[in-house]
């Protein structure tokens, strides 16, 4: 019961292929009406056509505002869902519809670490018990063993391995989501679908979980999909990131290009939003203001969905094309993909080097989107998870 199985070692030529690989995935949660006679009236498209791939060792971020399907892509992946569509192959086995015992083998290698510390964790529960809990789901090692195994992923977690006697409550939001790690690594995982791991931590202790999980990333060769709402967080730990809006992926790209050179009206928005350190550059941003609610995944707006808040289409004119042709995700340069028909319009533009803290806004480039008085006051609505 090594925890370092999997890290460094030497794999034959055909396990070279991505661990995991999502192709055109669809979780969709029905809409029902009438208390005694229930009828479907519609669907709820949480996720509406994902697809991307994650290389053995890499860790994909995953952003986006709340309710554009994160979570549900995360949950569909690790089989806490059955797919409406699509195809999920984990290690070149397909597993969209596995069920029973086979399952049940594969959710050894995936494992989740959820947002909240406090809730995720079982009150009634001893810390030995609730780590411990998935080596006896899974039967394995003897009982002592597994205390020992427990010891070991505490100490593995920055814990006091005697911890192991205490419950939930005796401990602060970080202890905690360490505990949530140790559980999760209890199996040897391979791949860690982490949603939003940090989001409810105070910011001084959010560092020291990254710093764990890319500790543990580099000993064990984990390899993480790790779910955001804000960019800021998932730029620092991502080889990758992936934008979401509305149930789909609207760009992709190595993180360094995405935060430098974003391709996507959205990603330049969410960009816009996360202040720079530097306050002669920051007095000279402009933040671009989405207007209105994110739309319902009930009744996704037509053409692009991204078209009713769309800056780059207003300043374009608002073609029809928006409105009434789904942009696909289109490689624009090497392993930089995006869902935009007028993605050439962005690049260069001064709304694309303004969010990545390049250039500065004058009056001949101040755009229609920016709010009159102090640019950074108003709440980003692209900001809001
Ligand atoms: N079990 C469910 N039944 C019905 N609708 C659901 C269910 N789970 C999620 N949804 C809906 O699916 C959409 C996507 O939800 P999801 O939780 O995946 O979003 P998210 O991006 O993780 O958001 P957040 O940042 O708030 O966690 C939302 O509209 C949500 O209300
Ligand atoms: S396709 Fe049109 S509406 Fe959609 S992001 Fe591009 S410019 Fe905006
Ligand atoms: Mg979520």
């Amino acid at each position: 019961m090594s925890l370092a199985r999997n890290a460094g070692a030497a794999r034959p030529a055909e396990l070279d292929g991505p661990l995991l690989r999502v192709d055109d995935l669809r979780m969709y949660f029905p809409i029902t009406e009438g208390l005694v006679f229930e009828h479907h009236v519609g669907d709820v498209r949480a996720v509406d056509g994902v697809s991307f791939e994650l290389r053995r060792g890499e860790t994909l971020g995953l952003v986006g505002e709340s309710g554009c399907g994160k979570s549900t892509t995360g949950r569909a992946i690790v089989r806490l869902y059955r797919p409406t569509s699509g195809r999920i192959e984990f290690d070149g086995v397909d597993i969209t519809t596995l069920g029973g015992d086979q399952l049940r083998r594969m959710r050894r290698r995936m494992q989740m670490v959820f947002q909240d510390p406090y809730s995720s964790l079982n009150p009634r529960m001893n810390v030995a018990g609730i780590v411990g809990e998935p080596l006896e789901i899974h039967k394995i090692g003897t009982p002592h063993e597994r205390r020992e195994r427990v010891r070991e992923l505490l100490g593995v977690v920055g814990l006091n391995p005697e911890f192991g006697v205490r419950y939930p409550h005796e401990f602060s939001g970080g202890q905690r989501q360490r505990i949530g790690v140790a559980r999760a690594l209890a199996v040897n995982p391979e791949l860690i679908v982490a949603d939003e791991p940090i989001s409810a931590l105070d910011v001084s202790i959010q560092a020291q979980i990254i710093n764990l999980l890319e500790r543990l990333q580099d000993k064990l060769g984990l390899t993480y999909l790790f779910i955001a709402h804000d960019l800021s967080v998932v730029r620092h730990i991502s080889d990758r990131t992936a934008v979401m809006y509305l149930g789909r992926i609207v760009e992709l790209a190595p993180s360094r290009d995405l935060n430098q050179a974003p391709l996507h009206p959205y990603t330049v928005a969410l960009l816009s939003a996360i202040p720079i350190p530097d306050p002669a550059v920051e007095s000279r941003r402009r933040r671009i203001i989405l207007r209105g609610d994110v739309p319902s995944p009930a009744n996704p707006p037509s053409g692009c969905r991204f078209h009713t808040r769309c800056w780059l289409r207003e300043r374009l004119g608002n073609p029809e094309r928006c409105t009434v042709e789904d942009p696909q995700l289109r490689e624009l340069s090497a392993g930089h993909a995006v869902a935009c028909h007028f993605a050439e319009e962005v690049d260069g533009s001064p709304e694309q080097r303004q969010s990545a803290g390049q250039g500065g806004a004058s009056a001949a480039v101040a755009p229609s989107w920016a709010p009159a008085g102090n640019p950074r006051s108003a709440a980003p609505a692209a900001q809001g998870a």
